[in-house]
């Protein structure tokens, strides 16, 4: 193993140590924002006077040459190398003599993971970002289609009370809004470097952590050393949003494939974004959903086992802290897999608007209506609640829908019941009656409609 730590010791590590150490299978990611960040720490050697105009200019030349080498693949880690940050090194002596060494003053691995895995985050959180916003808008675009289409709204499962699609699609929406004022929200936390924090106690050169911290694109740099090197709550935050956003993308894929199914038939999914048997030729299954609600346990596992590898550990650094990276590199690589597909199962899906009407009063689900008109009548909610079940029962016992109630039956259930009931009876009246703000009525969705365009593009 090439080592960054050979001094103090005799012979070198067994191969079990080695095996177990490496990172570079998964670190080398980090190489890009590793070299920007020893750019801004040459600059800021050579301001010190710890490296001279000449040696500063050979640096930063070298470590541009290495970039371009990094992302051709040109440059790789050696199988003996421990870490991104060995292999870097090695690259930069390879070029350099001597001077490639020099670079190390001052600084640590342990600041600099740190760094470049907030560098790495928020850089990819930005296409994070940038997927939420196309499945948002294929969910939008479906919720304008649909906006006045009537569907069964469910409680517990059950039809409860006639929504729109419209609104119901609008309602994923919501929850994905919310994730995206939450990345934003982990970013202004983020943005804090721990470069000029050493190996935990900060460093006796003359650096100038504010000025690294700008070029690199941080609002700010850590305040404390100790907590610069030892602080993941960034990576645990992440994975809290990206384990949330799995919940909701895996709630949608739920109803999706309930809406899907036989029984449903409320929407067919495009022939591109379903998957079909390989013993039943008729199949034709909706695997993006699934894979969709599988991949949320993995995201939610992400999290927990960031948090219990965090949850012993001693300030400050400590080798335990090499577990944070493949967790969050899997969360937001499963999220770069997942929206597009989704966003295309939904964009392209075909809704089959009378299914989801002529489904919408089926189990009643009318006889809010009928309390609450009982209630402009001044019967009290409670008496108009028990009125309304009594009609309910008489209407499943002889097999009967509410509307088809005879005008004798009406003043038998109940004195306060008559006719001009049946005004209220019908899911377009329903619908057109909800008027206040966040309802289902065609007015609020609009508004709802038109909130939702202008929250978009302040992203
Ligand atoms: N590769 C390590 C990590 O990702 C950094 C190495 C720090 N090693 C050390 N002995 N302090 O956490």
């Amino acid at each position: 193993m090439s080592k960054l730590w050979g001094g103090r010791f005799t012979g070198g590590p067994a191969e079990a140590l080695a095996a177990l150490s490496v990172s570079t299978h998964f670190d080398m990611r980090l190489a890009s924002y590793d070299l920007a960040a020893s750019k801004a720490h040459a600059r800021v050697l050579h301001r010190a006077g710890l490296l001279d105009d000449e040696e500063v200019g050979r640096l930063l030349d070298a470590l541009d040459a290495l970039s371009h080498e990094v992302a051709s693949g040109e440059f790789t880690a050696r199988p003996e190398e421990e870490d991104v940050h060995a292999a870097l090194e090695r690259g930069l002596v390879e070029r350099l003599g001597p001077l490639g060494g020099k670079l190390r003053a001052g600084r640590s691995r342990n600041d600099q993971t740190a760094c470049e895995l907030r560098m790495y985050c928020r850089d990819h959180t930005r296409q994070l970002a940038a997927d939420l916003l196309d499945l948002i808008d294929a969910l939008t675009a479906q919720a304008v289609e649909h906006a006045s289409t009537p569907v069964p709204g469910m409680t517990h499962l059950q039809h409860a009370q006639p929504v729109t699609f419209g609104h119901q699609l609008l309602a994923h929406v919501q929850a994905l809004l919310r994730d995206l004022e939450r990345l934003r929200d982990w970013d202004s936390r983020a943005a804090v470097s721990p470069l000029g924090s050493g190996a935990l106690a900060g460093s006796s050169l003359p650096l100038d952590p504010v000025a690294v911290a700008a070029e690199l694109g941080f609002e700010s740099c850590a305040a404390n050393s100790m907590d610069g090197v030892a602080d993941r709550d960034f990576v645990a935050e992440l994975l809290f949003v990206t384990a949330l956003i799995g919940v909701h993308l895996s709630r949608l894929s739920e109803e999706v494939i309930l809406w899907s199914c036989q029984e449903f038939s409320w929407i067919t999914l495009d022939d591109a974004y379903s998957t079909g048997s390989s013993i039943m030729p008729q199949k034709k299954n909706p695997d993006i959903a699934e894979l969709t609600r599988g991949k949320a346990g993995r995201l939610i596992g992400d999290l927990t086992g960031l948090l219990a590898t965090l949850k012993g550990q001693p300030l400050t650094y400590n080798r335990d802290l090499q577990e944070d990276k493949e967790p969050v590199f899997d969360a937001l690589d499963t999220l770069k897999l997942v929206l597009p597909a989704l966003a295309g199962m939904i964009a392209t899906m075909t809704v089959h608007g009378d299914r989801m009407a002529a489904a919408a009063p089926i189990g009643y689900s009318l006889a809010t209506e009928v309390a609450d008109w009982l209630v402009r009548e001044g019967v009290p909610f409670k008496d108009a609640h028990e009125i309304t079940g009594a009609l309910v029962a008489h209407c499943a016992k002889n097999g009967i829908e509410l509307h088809e109630v005879s005008d004798a039956d009406l003043a038998t259930i109940s004195p306060h019941l008559n006719a001009s009931v049946r005004d209220v009876l019908t899911v377009e009246g329903a619908l057109a009656a909800r008027t206040t703000p966040g309802s289902t009525g065609p007015g609020p969705v609009a508004d709802q409609l038109a909130a939702v365009r202008e929250a978009l593009p302040t992203w």
